[in-house]
């Protein structure tokens, strides 16, 4: 496992990602439907998260071969007041381990940055994804309840101190790239 930052050339794969039926189901529809419109979206959100905060959402590729797997990392959102922990797999990739080596490596980043808490939001039937963020050690939590725009979602905090990972590390472009 790889992870690095998402560039505007990796547009193909993120069309692919933003319609897999689990983003869909478990995230939202985008309604990204184009490589040019995923580009936008790479620039409009997760490129523009590495300008304003050093660090954001990343891409998680395959060790052997270098298949784009997925995305996992760090989103600042208006609705919570910290930043909380993002993570999809397009489903081939799923079942193997890699999203819990991906965000533990997140985890660690966190750690390193200082940040002292990180949050989670998921939707009550997504049970695959609450598995991961207790074995992360993600314990506390509360429901959101449901707005005009969105389900119920548990809120689940972790409190960074002390949690050691190092299953995989983020590569950070190079000092003037
Ligand atoms: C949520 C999501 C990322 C979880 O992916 P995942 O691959 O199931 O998660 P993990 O990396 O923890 O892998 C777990 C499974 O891999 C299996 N596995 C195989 N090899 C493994 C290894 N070497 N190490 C760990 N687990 C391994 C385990 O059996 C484990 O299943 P278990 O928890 O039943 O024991 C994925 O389901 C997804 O992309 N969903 C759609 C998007 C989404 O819901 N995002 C989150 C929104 S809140």
């Amino acid at each position: 496992m790889h992870l690095r930052r998402l560039q505007p050339s990796d547009g193909a794969f993120m069309l692919a990602l933003l319609n897999d039926p689990g983003f869909l189901r478990f995230v939202g529809d985008r309604e990204v439907r184009s490589e040019a419109q995923a580009v936008d979206y790479l620039q409009r959100g997760i490129l523009r998260s590495y300008a304003e905060h050093g660090f954001g959402m990343y891409l998680c590729e395959r060790r052997d071969d270098g298949a784009p797997m997925g995305i996992c990392g760090l989103v600042k959102r208006d609705s919570l007041p910290d930043f909380d922990l993002g993570y999809a797999l397009l489903a081939p990739f799923a079942g193997h381990g890699y999203a819990l080596e991906a965000a533990a490596a997140i985890v660690a980043e966190a750690s390193q940055r200082q940040l002292p808490r990180i949050l989670a939001i998921v939707q009550p039937d997504n049970a695959r994804s609450i598995r991961l963020l207790e074995k992360l050690g993600f314990a506390d939590r509360y429901l959101q309840p449901a707005t005009e725009d969105d389900c119920a979602l548990w809120v689940y905090s972790l409190s960074i101190d002390a949690i050691e990972s190092h299953c995989a590390t983020v590569h950070e472009p190079d000092a003037g790239a």
